[in-house]
């Protein structure tokens, strides 16, 4: 029987397992064994797990046998797997088309849009088109919902219907007149941005891959629409606000137009917005002095691109990741055995990968648990299993956790040598 394995992975099926058990138990499968992996391969897990398995079965290690170019090929697929990045969500994350930028903007003029590219004394407008092009165009030819808020004389309706090849383009506008619109792939709702069941009750008919906020332009329905529906956004979707440049705050009855940095008081929008800016660009993890609501959009958020005048928000891709997840529990039997002393580092890593991923947390939130039973004051754990639980929407319990890492780091104390003005730099 062969024993490097490129040998083995030319089999398949029966075949497959027949040659692993005898390869690496010395003997035949039972009918429950073979069954069970058969099974498994059909199912998509891959030949290299299932070798994995058996290797690290208690069996497995008992019997050693050595499984030629096995370690290379694991590598390999690490490899492989990070190369061509994982499943996807929300629809074309993955592909790309030929489209260079410029046609959305082409069918914008067309269209009579105000946010296509010319800025001229005739036509003034954002220029917005061909930036959001970039960002937009992994979707043309999906079968995806895109919410626009303010539709007007449905002029960009038109135009997204026409860029978008399958999409289903869900307009929201206060104005009942707007519904005579619907139609085909339009849909028309009436009703206001500042109306949280209502626009919920949307997103939940349309889940959006992408959302482009062109309404009432008011400060306070800008950031309550952003509240309502970022969080209801797609993972891996798109969320434009426009009209930055210019947009309006109440004062009282009236409502009166912010010019930024024209020294009007109030700018809410931009507070918000470039809060999250900064935040971004600093790199931190949250805003203390945020609540949880804003820190959780924050989480949510993988980059904001600013373009003249409105801003580009790209929400994180959370996508199947079973094969990986396969890949890690693999790795946690084999160091159970091999390194137990490097078993909490590899712990906390993986639980960190399915926090930041947003994927089968709850995984990661009975690793971090298990581990603190053992060691209760493994702060690391801590902090992790608090951001886990806050992603698992299980507020109380994260602030509980951090009560107790707040006792355990008092207790840290810094050695005197790494403290800065201990240190000796060799240049003074
Ligand atoms: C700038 S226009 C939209 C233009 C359209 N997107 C286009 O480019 O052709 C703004 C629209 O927002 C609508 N609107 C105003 N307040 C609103 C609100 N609270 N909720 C939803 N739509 C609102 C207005 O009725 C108007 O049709």
């Amino acid at each position: 029987m062969s024993s490097h394995v490129k040998d083995l992975l030319t089999l398949e099926g029966e075949a497959f397992v027949r040659a692993a058990y005898l390869t690496l138990l010395g003997r035949e499968p039972d009918p429950g064994g073979l069954g069970n992996y058969v099974r498994e391969l059909n199912a998509g897990v891959r030949k290299l797990a299932i070798l994995s398995k058996l290797r690290n079965s208690d069996e497995g290690r008992r019997h050693r046998a050595t499984l030629r170019g096995y370690r290379g090929a694991q590598v390999r697929q690490w490899l492989h797997a990070r190369a061509e990045g994982s499943g996807r969500v929300s629809p074309s994350l993955t592909r790309t088309t030929s489209d260079d930028g410029v046609w959305l903007d082409v069918l914008g003029i067309l269209d009579g849009v105000d946010k296509a590219s010319l800025r001229g004394e005739i036509h003034c407008s954002w220029d917005y088109l061909r930036h959001y092009a970039h960002a937009l165009r992994i979707y043309r030819d999906e079968a995806i919902n895109v919410i626009e808020i303010g539709v007007a004389a449905g002029a960009s309706l038109k135009m997204w219907l026409r860029y978008f090849s399958r999409a289903t383009v869900v307009g929201v506008d206060i104005d009942p007149a707007c519904a005579a619109l619907s139609g085909g792939r339009a849909v028309i709702k009436t009703g206001s941005q500042d109306d949280k069941i209502f626009m919920t009750e949307v997103a939940r008919a349309y889940p959006p891959s992408i959302v482009i906020d062109d309404g009432s332009h008011l400060a306070t329905h800008i950031i309550r629409s952003f509240e309502t529906l970022f969080p209801l956004l797609l993972s891996g979707g798109t969320y434009i606000v426009e009209d930055l440049v210019f947009h309006f705050a109440c004062k009282g009855e009236e409502a009166v137009a912010i010019q930024p940095f024209k020294g009007q008081p109030d700018d809410r929008v931009f507070d918000y917005f470039a809060r999250l800016v900064a935040a971004k660009a600093a790199h931190v993890t949250q805003i203390k002095s945020a609540g949880e609501d804003f820190n959780r959009i924050y989480a949510s958020i993988d980059s904001i691109c600013v373009v003249g005048g409105a801003l580009i928000i790209k929400k994180r891709a959370s996508r199947g990741l079973s094969k990986y997840m396969a890949m890690f529990e693999d790795e946690l039997r084999t160091r159970v055995a091999t390194e137990p002393s490097r078993y909490d580092y590899f712990v906390t890593r993986y639980a960190e990968f399915l926090i930041i991923y947003e994927y089968q947390v709850q995984r990661a939130v009975q690793l971090l648990e298990e581990l603190l039973v053992r060691q209760p004051d493994h702060v690391m754990a801590q902090k992790l299993l608090y951001k886990a639980l806050i992603s698992s929407g299980r507020p109380e319990e994260a602030s509980k956790v951090m009560k107790g890492l707040a006792e355990v780091e008092q207790d840290v104390t810094v050695p005197a040598t790494y403290l800065p003005e201990q240190m000796v730099y060799p240049h003074r």
